[in-house]
Order: structure tokens, then C-alpha cells, then sequence
């Protein structure tokens, strides 16, 4: 996740490979709920990760499920439809602030304890306590359910009651509003099956008052209660009948669609920018049970060329420019966001109506998307329930504002694909973090499938000599910009462990160049794995460090790593250490920084590094050999340690790794300014 103040996407120009959505939230918390109320076991494939979903697997967990998780599945044993005797004792459940685990849980604990007795509260985060849920409560009551407010009325928290015996009454059909949430609907249609069977022989009835919203999402419900065994009879969407005698059966296996609104970003990046390749997204299809994936045929108005099966969509760029489009947006407020973006690479005047819901979401969305598509250059007209785009005629390099709204910065993403459209700007988007309310390795997920002009790709170098502090200061730096990291001297040092493992001489220049040239060398996080063996420790020994240093003087390996150096240059942007990746291997850097630290400093700094890995050392010798070692990386005749003309000198004797990364931002911000 990008935990950093903000984030420089660098201009992009092509889109292809495969992701993989994370799981929908809607169907991650119904799956939960089915599987803890059924009996026997559903091993759930590809639970979405976040809070509401946590909050959920605790509380079943309370109520007497058994969960166990292996990778990206979550085996759940469901307590078959009755409460045992632990959740008898008074319990208590914080349901954080999640809505799809409140209203159901709500729902299905309060029919559990009228027919097996307990005492439940349920509670919540203090804004979950200003959610309204009284109308579901009303119609837990007409089932004979004891509902109490513990707080204020009409609100959670609530505590629900009852004796071992009782029998929920489901004689007369049982009415509940729909024109506040479809929740309270969706609540009432999971947990009735627990009732079914508790009045002879009799069909459940449930009718909605007013008129229905979010209808999609009552479908989701319907099509999981059909996975659980339960055939819901319904007439539209006023009335539905849960038949007589239904019971929750556990699929054994069940997968979590990906998120269709988080695939429409992605399928808007292959409509702009999948030209040569298409893009594969996993984990949602064409037959997907969620209202969002209509954001489909909207793409495909705009020019998108879009194929799939069940679980997997395929998008290739068509029309060029997209077809500007009037479209009236109400079956999919969230996803229509994405159409906004995708008007900036359009040909002409994109109109999308019927989107005044976007007002009352994270932010008021109408006002932002307008405020910060301006900023890009688009010509925006917006009113109460519309938004209307035209593209940039000029692209500016601007700093764009993300209001605390995930689908805010999701969207905006897209105008990285500027230079497709006339443009060649990075575009800067505040606060990213945002996206994990639903897709937390959002950025990720699209720097694995973008591509640009290595130049494009901003490197800032730093150089320096042995035990300078370099790697320090460098993963600082690239940790607050969110960027790559090149350790170019593990390189070195793995091409030395290399050889040292497979007997090579430290003379035998072919076989050293040869070793170098094929490392099945891997980066992970902190960890460096060479053939799968991790050598994070190994690399860092004193004998490995020496041989590398001799070895880095051979211009067959100095050759020999070049192409694997460059390939670390990768979308959005690269910090590189080592001796010479500002004089060579990134002479085109956009900031080059030359740092330094006195001899006994450094070597001080080497020795208590040493210590605090039991390491015993000599000071006098340690200060020796990185003056050997300066002296050969300085005086060699291929790439030798020096500044690059165009370095700044960084002297760190002094300062803390923070005041110097602070410093190279600094000089960072100066060369690299948005509007
Ligand atoms: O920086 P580090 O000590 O890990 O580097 C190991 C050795 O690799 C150094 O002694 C240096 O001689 C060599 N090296 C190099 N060019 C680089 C990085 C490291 O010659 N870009």
C-alpha cells in the first residue's frame, strides 16, 4: 500500500498482462454470513481482506463457527443453523463499522435467539451508532423477535432476547421499507431460512414498501441464498417467498467474484492504452452477479473492445480516440466515475446524467471530479445530477486532489495515460493511501501492467563510497516516494557469492562474466533470493564484500550486469545505489546525489553495525580496508567511484538518515514541480 503523502505517476503509454481484483466487499460479507449460519463445511476462495470483512470472521468465530485460513482460502464450519450453549451466555459483538455485517448478524441473531434463547448485543464503531436501522428492527419485531435500542433509538447499539422455545411468528408476510437501504431487505432474506422450518409447513413472506433501491444488490443476495440451497420464489421486487422448511446447505466450495466496480478502472486502462496486447483482468466475468459489471457495455460504447468468460474479462483498445458519450448513469453511480476519466481520452463532448447520488457518497463526487479534471486542462460543465468533459486541449502537470474518496484516486489514475492523447506530463495524486477502503494494492496492481519510455521513468541516483550509507539513505527516499529500489551492490556481491559457491576464480574473467550475466537473482522486499536460496544474510559478509570489490574492477562483469541494472527501471520511478549509477548506468538522471561521510566515520558506523549482529571487528582494520576499498573503486579504469558532474555532494558525517533523506526530497521537489 502507498502510505505516503502523495504520489508521482509518471506519463504512460501502454497497458497489458493480467491482474487480479481483489474480492467484493458485498459478496465477501453475505458469503461469511451463509457459510456460518450452514451446516457443515464451505471452503470460501478469494475472501476480500479488509475491516468489514474481519469484523465479520470475528464474530462468527464468537457465535461458534470454526474458521481456518491457508492462503487465499478460508475454510468456515457453520454452526447449522442453531446457536450453541456458549453463545447462550450473554456476548456482546463489535461489528467496527461495517453495514453488511451489522444489518445481517443483526438480523439472523435476533431469529436464532427467539427459538434458542440468548442475550446479544451488537455494537459498532461510534459512527456505525449513527447509522439508521430501525426499519429493519421494526420488521424483526413483527416476527415476535425482542429488539432493544441500547443507545438511541433507532440506532445500534441493540440487544436482542430470548428464551430457549420460542418461535418466531412468520404467519403474515412481513413488510420492511426499500427506499432507505436495500440492507434491511437483503437482512431479512439471508436470515429468514432459520425461521422456515419453525412454523409447521409455511412459506416465508417478506414485502417491500416504497420503492426498491440498489436493486443489483438485492440480486447478489438472491444468487448466494441460491448457492446455500435456499430457492427465494419472488414476484419483481415487491414481495419474495423463502419456501417452507429451508436449510442453508455449505456449497463445500464457493469463490468470491472480484470487485466489478474495481474492474471497471482497469478496463478503462485497456481501452486506452491495451494497443499492442489486450488485458487480462481475473477474479470477475461477464456473468458476474454485481450491477457493475453493466459498466461493461458502457466501455464498450466508448470504443472498448471487450471479451470474457465466467471470471475472466479481456479489454483491447478499439475505437481510438474513445466515442464521447451521453449516457444516463443510474444503474451504476460508482463505476460511471470511471467513464468521467475515460472522457478525457475521448472525441469530443462526454455527457453523463442521472449521477446526483454521486453528492451524498465519500465526498460530494460531482463537484470534485469537475474541480480536478479542470485542473488537468479538460473543459468541465457540471450540474445538480450531470457531469459533461471535454478533453484537454493542453495537458498540465498537476497535483491532484483525492478527498479522502478511493474512487476519486482510482479514477484519476487514468490520466497518466496522457501522452496516448497529446500529452506528457506525470500526474500527481495527494493522498493516495484512499484506495484501501476497497482495493489497498490498488498502485500495484497497475504498475505490474503499465508501460513507458525509460526516460520517462524518474531515477535519482546516489553514489558514494563504501559504508557511506548509501543503501540507508536510498531506501528512505524511495520508501517516502513510493518508488523502486536498486541495490546495485548486492549485484556484485551476489555475482562474488556466486562464484564463490560454484568454485570460480576470482581471475577467471569469462566465468565470472558468465556467472553475472545470468543470476537467477530475485527481489523480495528486503529479501534477496539467488535460486531460490535466500542470501540476504550471506550477501552482507565480509568476504563476499571483498570479493565483489575485486571483482567489480572486470569490465566483463561491469558489462555483464548492465542490462540487468536497467531493468530495475520501472514505473513510478527508481532510486539506484551504488558507485557509478549517475556517471553510467543512469547518466540521464533526473537528480544525482554524491554522498559522503568521513573515513572514521564510516567505519565506526561499520563496526557497530557489525556488533549488533555479534560480529566482533577491529576498528583500525575496518577503517583500513574501506580505504583500500575506495582506493580500488576510485582509481579502477572502468566506471570508477567518482562524482558525477552533475551530482550535489551530500556530506552525512553529521546528520541523521531522516535530515538526509529530507534533504535529497527536498532537492527532489525543486526539479520536479506541479501546478
Ligand atoms: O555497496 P556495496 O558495498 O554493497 O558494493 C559491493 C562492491 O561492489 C563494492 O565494494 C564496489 O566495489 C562494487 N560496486 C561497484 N559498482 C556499483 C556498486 C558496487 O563497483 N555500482
Amino acid at each position: 500500500m502507498y502510505d505516503i503523502a502523495h504520489l508521482d505517476i509518471p506519463p504512460l503509454r501502454r497497458c497489458a498482462g493480467t491482474v487480479r481484483l481483489p474480492g467484493s466487499k458485498s459478496i465477501s460479507n453475505r458469503v461469511l454470513l451463509l457459510a456460518g449460519l450452514s451446516d457443515g463445511v464451505t471452503a470460501v476462495h478469494d475472501l476480500l481482506e479488509s475491516d468489514d470483512t474481519q469484523v465479520m470472521l470475528a464474530a462468527l468465530e464468537r457465535l461458534g463457527c470454526r474458521v481456518q485460513r491457508d492462503g487465499n482460502v478460508h475454510t468456515v464450519r457453520g454452526i447449522g443453523g442453531r446457536l450453541s450453549t456458549a453463545a447462550a451466555q450473554p456476548l456482546s459483538l463489535f461489528l467496527g463499522n461495517a453495514g453488511t455485517a451489522m444489518r445481517p448478524l443483526a438480523a439472523a441473531l435476533a431469529l436464532l435467539v427467539t427459538r434458542d434463547g440468548g442475550d446479544i448485543t451488537l455494537a459498532g464503531v461510534p459512527r456505525m451508532h449513527e447509522r439508521p436501522i430501525g426499519d429493519l428492527v421494526d420488521a424483526l419485531r413483527q416476527l415476535g423477535a425482542q429488539v432493544e435500542y441500547s443507545g438511541h433509538e433507532g440506532f445500534p447499539p441493540l440487544r436482542l432476547r430470548g428464551r430457549r422455545g420460542g418461535v418466531a411468528d412468520t404467519a403474515r408476510p412481513i413488510r420492511v421499507r426499500g427506499d432507505v437501504s436495500s440492507q434491511f431487505l437483503t437482512a431479512l432474506l439471508l436470515a429468514l431460512p432459520l425461521a422456515s422450518g419453525s412454523d409447521g409447513a409455511q412459506p416465508i413472506v417478506v414485502e417491500v414498501e416504497g420503492e426498491l433501491i440498489s436493486k443489483p444488490y438485492v440480486e447478489i443476495t438472491l444468487a448466494l441464498l441460491q448457492r446455500f440451497g435456499i430457492a427465494v420464489e419472488r414476484e419483481g421486487f415487491r414481495r419474495f417467498t423463502i419456501p417452507a422448511d429451508s436449510h442453508y446447505r455449505a456449497p463445500a466450495r464457493i469463490h468470491v467474484e472480484g470487485d466489478a466496480s474495481s474492474a471497471s478502472y482497469f478496463i478503462a486502462a485497456g481501452a486506452i492504452a491495451a494497443v499492442d496486447a489486450p488485458l487480462r483482468i481475473e477474479g470477475v466475468g461477464l456473468d458476474s452477479i454485481q450491477g457493475d459489471i453493466r459498466f461493461v457495455a458502457a466501455a464498450r460504447a466508448m470504443g472498448a473492445q471487450v471479451t470474457g468468460g465466467p471470471g475472466w474479462v479481456e479489454v483491447r483498445r478499439g475505437a481510438w480516440p474513445l466515442k464521447a458519450v451521453t449516457l444516463d448513469c443510474n444503474h451504476m453511480p460508482d463505476a460511471a466515475m470511471t467513464l468521467a476519466a475515460m472522457a478525457l481520452f475521448a472525441d469530443g463532448r462526454t455527457r453523463l446524467t442521472h449521477i446526483g447520488s454521486w453528492r451524498v457518497k465519500e465526498t460530494d463526487r460531482i463537484a470534485a471530479m469537475a474541480t480536478e479534471l479542470r485542473r488537468l486542462g479538460a473543459t468541465v460543465v457540471d450540474g445538480a445530477d450531470f457531469i459533461q468533459v471535454e478533453p484537454p486541449r493542453h495537458w498540465r502537470r498537476a497535483a491532484l486532489h483525492t478527498y479522502d474518496d478511493h474512487r476519486m484516486a482510482m479514477c484519476l489514475s487514468l490520466a497518466a495515460f496522457n501522452p496516448l492523447a497529446g500529452g506528457g506530463v506525470p500526474v500527481r495524486l495527494l493522498d493516495p493511501r484512499c484506495v484501501a477502503k476497497t482495493f489497498p494494492e490498488y498502485f500495484e496492481t497497475l504498475f505490474d501492467v503499465v508501460a513507458t519510455e525509460p526516460r520517462d521513468i524518474p531515477v535519482i541516483t546516489v553514489d558514494g563510497p563504501t559504508a557511506s550509507g548509501k543503501g540507508t539513505l536510498a531506501s528512505a527516499v524511495a520508501a517516502r516516494l513510493g518508488w523502486r529500489q536498486l541495490d546495485s551492490g548486492a549485484l556484485y556481491r551476489a555475482t562474488a557469492l556466486a562464484a564463490m559457491r560454484a568454485d570460480v576464480a576470482a581471475t577467471d574473467t569469462t566465468a565470472l562474466a558468465r556467472l553475472a550475466g545470468a543470476l537467477p537473482l530475485r527481489f523480495d522486499g528486503d529479501l534477496v533470493w539467488l535460486d531460490g536460496i535466500d542470501i540476504t544474510a550471506a550477501l552482507r559478509h565480509e568476504e563476499v564484500g571483498a570479493l565483489a570489490s575485486r571483482i567489480s574492477a572486470l569490465p566483463e562483469v561491469r558489462q555483464a550486469l548492465h542490462a540487468l541494472q536497467l531493468s530495475f527501471r520501472r514505473v513510478p520511478g527508481l532510486v539506484a545505489d551504488g558507485r557509478d549509477m549517475g556517471t553510467v548506468v543512469f547518466a540521464d538522471a533526473a537528480l544525482k546525489v554524491f554522498l559522503t561521510a568521513s573515513a572514521a566515520m564510516r567505519a565506526e558506523r561499520r563496526l557497530k553495525q557489525l556488533i549488533s549482529k555479534g560480529i566482533s571487528a577491529k576498528l583500525d582494520a575496518l577503517r583500513a580496508d574501506l580505504e583500500a576499498r575506495d582506493a580500488r573503486d576510485m582509481h579502477r579504469a572502468v566506471a570508477p567511484l567518482k562524482p558525477a558532474q552533475d551530482a550535489l555532494q551530500l556530506d552525512n558525517s553529521s546528520l541523521t538518515i531522516e535530515q538526509s533523506a529530507d534533504r535529497v526530497l527536498q532537492w527532489w521537489g525543486e526539479r520536479n514541480a506541479f501546478d
